[in-house]
């Protein structure tokens, strides 16, 4: 007999655990990056308009259908669409697997940062250090610690692993970022950092690349397609309005991205160190920021160590939310018991993450 599903405590916690899908190192990070590849303050606003116009009515979709279905994405397209769209609920399963079997090697270096910024510091040559991080058979244990963490906290079930997660670490992720622009604020040569990141060039507006760049930024930062907002819907109860959930998840969503710009770009201004970030590489952050916190000394390393700390939460919380798909997934099909999905398949993706 199929097991009867679970349902979140509350919406809070709901909400919590929708917003710890969306805001991870697609926040802190990626969004980073694409501001500084494409030009500061146009990507911003096109990334805002790209949230509320696609990404928006896309994730309300999919809380509509996980809701009304009641089941994992396969089941749930099956479900309205008939049998022939169950290859669509399979190509979301497939890309929630995919993407934490890299997104979790991303997030054991993000883990390594922040105990080398606390046990050790950010000084010394940092693109050395980037490649000892991102590299070896240390990378691959702190990938394999990380997915460890994961699969413990999906294991717990959806009230007692995911929600209390989200209730207990996303306040913590707020309250860092938040300190953390505020701490930014206060260094002298932050101002020419807001004004790159909020002086609009309206050329750069008109650029297709940047508008497609802004769209993959929204679907990736509210982990749309990849099943993880469907299934968390499918934990809902009838009494949630979801054009309100919806708009607070998208908009705490982009709330984090924007705040994360904010202690990013003064940093790096007011230390110089803008053109090593601009036209650069996903790595590029990961070895200019340590260096400005380096340069920043004391102050520097208790900053690079909340950066980090909160980076790693966000991708864990992230990354359970994908874990969830594909659990959640094999529990509706073939009943399998929580613990062992959450260990076979969290087992199987993080073996993918090796290669
Ligand atoms: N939405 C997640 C992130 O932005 C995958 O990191």
């Amino acid at each position: 007999m199929a097991q009867p599903r679970e349902q979140w405590a509350s919406r809070f916690g709901f909400v919590l655990a929708a917003v710890g899908s969306a805001v991870g190192l697609g926040n802190m990070w990626r969004f980073s990056y694409l501001t500084a590849e494409n030009g500061g303050a146009a990507f911003v606003l096109l990334y805002l308009v790209m949230t509320a116009l696609i990404g928006l009515p896309i994730m309300l979709a999919e809380l509509t259908v996980g809701r009304g279905a009641g089941r994992s994405p396969i089941g749930a397209l099956a479900h309205y669409g008939g049998p022939r769209w169950r290859a669509l609920g399979m190509l979301f399963v497939a890309s929630g697997f995919l993407i934490l079997a890299y997104y979790s090697v991303i997030a054991g270096w993000t883990v390594r940062y922040a105990l080398i910024g606390l046990l050790a510091g950010f000084e010394g040559d940092p693109a050395a250090r980037f490649e000892a991080i991102a590299s070896g058979p240390k990378a691959l244990l702190w990938h394999l610690l990380f997915m460890g963490a994961t699969v413990g906290v999906v294991m717990g079930g959806v009230r007692s692993g995911i929600e209390r997660a989200a209730v207990v670490l996303m306040p913590v992720l707020f309250a860092i970022v938040v300190g953390l622009a505020i701490y930014a604020a206060t260094l002298p040569g932050a101002g020419a950092g807001y004004r790159y990141y909020l002086e609009l060039d309206f050329a750069a507006i008109m650029n297709l690349d940047v508008l497609i760049e802004a769209a993959g930024q929204a679907f990736f930062s509210l982990s749309l397609g990849m099943g993880a907002i469907l299934t968390y819907a499918s934990y809902l109860s009838r009494d949630n309005h979801l054009p309100r959930e919806g708009a607070i998840i998208a908009g705490a969503d982009f709330g984090v991205a924007f705040i994360a710009g904010l202690v990013v770009f003064p940093l790096l201004f007011a230390l110089g160190l803008q053109e090593e970030v601009s036209g650069s590489t996903l790595g590029a952050l990961f070895i200019t920021l340590p260096k400005a916190f380096a340069e920043m000394g004391l102050a520097g390393r208790v900053v690079g160590v909340f950066f980090f700390v909160a980076l790693v939460v966000g991708a864990l919380t992230s990354a359970i939310s994908l874990l969830e798909v594909v659990v959640s997934s094999l529990i509706d099909r073939l009943d399998w018991e929580r613990h062992h999905a959450a260990f076979r398949l969290g087992g199987a993706i993080a073996l993918l993450g090796i290669p």
